[in-house]
């Protein structure tokens, strides 16, 4: 099958990791999957925050309930919106779908890479995002973390469920 379409078919949430890191060249390619993301008016409105330094991957999984896996996880990438950079006006939350985008690019790049990596949702929810800012430390107010990557080498063990798709959210020439 076409390789692209394999790596969207295929990619699942991970959410166990082995004791493998990940090297330099390989988080590269992730943050290069990020940066290849469409965005509104090509605002670039993300930030990436790499995380290798295993005492805040640790705090992070302490500070969100929502995201512990983050301590077995060799790295993480928090995916921000930078406000300075949205748009004036109501075009401003775009940021939430630049990020998204990012998000994604990431997701596929990882599970493309042979590695596992999860989605751990931090905005809009106001505590998620003060939790997570508060344990990287230095996170100034206008980025705001939209999303926590854990990611690392799956263990084989993981057993995942076979993904049903539900072909009943789809609509032609109407609702
Ligand atoms: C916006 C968003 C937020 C998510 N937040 C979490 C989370 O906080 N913790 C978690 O373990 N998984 C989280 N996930 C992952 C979903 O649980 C997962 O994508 C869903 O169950 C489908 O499984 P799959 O990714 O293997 O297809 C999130 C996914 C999205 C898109």
């Amino acid at each position: 099958m076409n390789e692209t379409l394999n790596t969207i078919f295929n990619r699942r949430s991970f959410r166990k990791y082995s004791d493998r890191k990940i090297d330099k060249k390989t988080i590269d390619l992730l943050i290069k999957a990020g940066l290849s993301a469409p965005s509104n008016v090509n605002k670039m409105t993300w930030e990436f925050i790499i995380i290798d330094d295993k005492k805040i991957l640790e705090k992070i999984a302490t500070v969100t309930l929502y995201g512990k896996m983050t301590k077995d996880a060799p790295i993480a990438i928090v995916v921000c919106g930078n406000l300075d950079r949205a748009l004036p006006g109501e075009g401003a939350d775009f940021w939430v779908q630049d990020c998204s985008a990012a998000t994604e690019n990431i997701l596929l790049a990882a599970h493309s890479l042979g590695l596992g990596a999860v989605w751990t949702g931090v905005y809009p929810t106001v505590d998620r995002i003060r939790n997570v800012s508060k344990a990287i430390g230095n996170v100034p107010l206008n980025i705001i973390p939209l999303a926590l990557i854990p990611i690392g080498y799956p263990i084989d063990e993981e057993i995942l469920s076979e993904k049903q798709l539900p072909t009943d959210r789809v609509h032609y020439n109407g609702f």
